[in-house]
């Protein structure tokens, strides 16, 4: 059985019971199916297979910032998928995973010197850039490498986007890409520089993209602007349309793939260029659990508390973006309802992953787990009260591996150097 699922009044990952694994590795962990991001991936180059001619076919380049795990890269990797990457550290993960550089684009508002001149010695397909002085930026590295860097630049559409304000991307004021007006301007100071050449533009809108429409307004931005581009005598060859596909967490409309896809082949298909994908969240977003249990659960006057021992340092999209996560019981999971608000052990408020939720009731030390949790969740973790880091396991069938350890205090803070003055 793939996926996660509900036998005998118990949740499974695949062929394994949450529990065992809980028994095992200890709580909180963070568990990922390995069927359901072949499935999501294959869904995706599945749905552009259909709708888009053989010969126009996405480089699909996996966003690892959703979830870097070498393990996950590896799959993908072997799925057949490129990388998207924003920093030296994804590069060199992707690297270590077994992507070829060729497959790999680098985007981002601040790349560092060191970060461009290691996607210049590796080869990587292009770099995103997303200002005019990143140009001059870029030059000066390569030309000091006598590398010619590929670059495409990251058009801002000017169109709302993304499921949250924080996640959104492609409004004027937004920190991300050159606007429309002045991205001639960029091709045009690229044309006259010997180290680097621009071959084409990006876009990317926003993060769990729920008004579909927006993927549209903005692709229906791109044919003018490539024309007129080209008119001016400039290449065009590559347009890379970003990610941004949402996921279910709760009860959302899930996009239609191939609406999507139709757009693809519509509007950017006819404009013959290499065609790049830049998907995320929709890759592992629904392959990943957060495996947890209840410390206590607390009555007060007011309210009744779940309080978990995950927390906001484990996943933080509840904190930060109020995202919904649901909730459920792992085990005897047939009982009656009741209003909680479900919290973590970290002195804050803001480290609740529910307020007001109405969840199977439950008993002190029960295990839960937190769904939808396997894209910006644990790389998105931290130490703060001192936390450990989760464990992290990849579930394959009827088959467990650690995939990462949960984290030793000496790990945490080993480092930590007490100054001679103080001594
Ligand atoms: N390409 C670029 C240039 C991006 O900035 C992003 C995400 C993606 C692709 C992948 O987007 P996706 O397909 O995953 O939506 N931490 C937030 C999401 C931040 C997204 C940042 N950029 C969250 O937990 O919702």
């Amino acid at each position: 059985m793939s996926g996660f699922h509900e036998k005998n009044n118990a949740l499974y990952a695949e062929d394994v019971a949450l529990s065992d694994i809980a028994a095992e590795y200890g709580t909180p962990t963070y568990v990922y199916s390995r069927a359901v991001i072949t499935t999501q991936y294959e869904k995706l180059a599945g749905a552009m297979a259909k709708a888009m001619p053989k010969s126009r076919q996405p480089l699909l380049c996996y966003a690892c910032k959703a979830n870097s795990n070498i393990a996950v890269l590896n799959l993908l990797q072997k799925l057949g998928s490129g990388l998207e990457v924003v920093s030296e550290g994804e590069m060199r993960r992707g690297l270590k995973a077994g992507f070829d550089a060729n497959k790999i684009v680098s985007t981002g508002v601040g790349k560092q010197d060191s970060e461009i001149a290691f996607g210049l010695k590796e080869g990587i397909h292009q770099f995103n850039v997303e200002s005019i002085p990143e140009i001059y930026h870029i030059q000066k590295i390569a030309s000091e490498l006598n590398i010619v860097a590929k670059i495409v630049f990251r058009l801002n559409p000017d169109v709302s986007g993304g499921g949250h304000h924080k996640i959104s991307t492609g409004r004027k004021r937004d920190k991300f890409g050159i606007s429309i007006e002045r991205v001639a301007e960029g091709f045009n100071i690229a044309k006259e520089m010997s180290h680097v050449e621009a071959v084409g533009l990006s876009m990317h809108i926003g993060s769990q993209v729920f008004n579909v429409q927006s993927f549209r307004e903005a692709f229906e931005k791109l044919p003018n602007i490539v024309h007129d581009l080209r008119a001016a005598g400039h290449k065009v060859e590559r347009l890379d349309i970003g990610g941004g596909f949402p996921i279910i967490y709760n009860d959302e409309q899930l996009l239609d793939l191939d609406a999507y896809a139709q757009w693809v082949n519509e509007i950017i298909v006819p404009l013959e260029t290499e065609i790049i994908m830049e998907p995320g969240r929709y890759m592992v977003g629904n392959s990943g659990v957060l495996l947890s249990k209840s410390i206590h659960i607390k009555e007060t006057q007011d309210r009744s508390f779940v309080v978990l021992d995950a927390a906001m340092n484990d996943l933080i999209r509840p904190t930060l973006y109020e995202a919904y996560h649901g909730i459920e019981p792992v085990e005897n999971r047939q009982r009656t309802h009741k209003l909680y608000d479900i919290v973590g052990p970290v002195c804050e408020t803001g480290d609740t992953f529910a307020t007001d939720r109405s969840m199977a009731e439950m008993q002190a030390g029960e295990l839960a787990v937190i769904k939808s949790a396997g894209a910006y969740g644990f790389c998105m973790s931290s130490n703060y009260n001192t936390r450990p880091l989760p464990a992290e396991v990849m579930v394959d069938g009827d088959m467990v591996s650690l995939i990462r350890p949960r984290q030793s205090y000496e790990d945490i803070f080993g480092g930590d150097i007490v100054p001679d003055f103080l001594k």
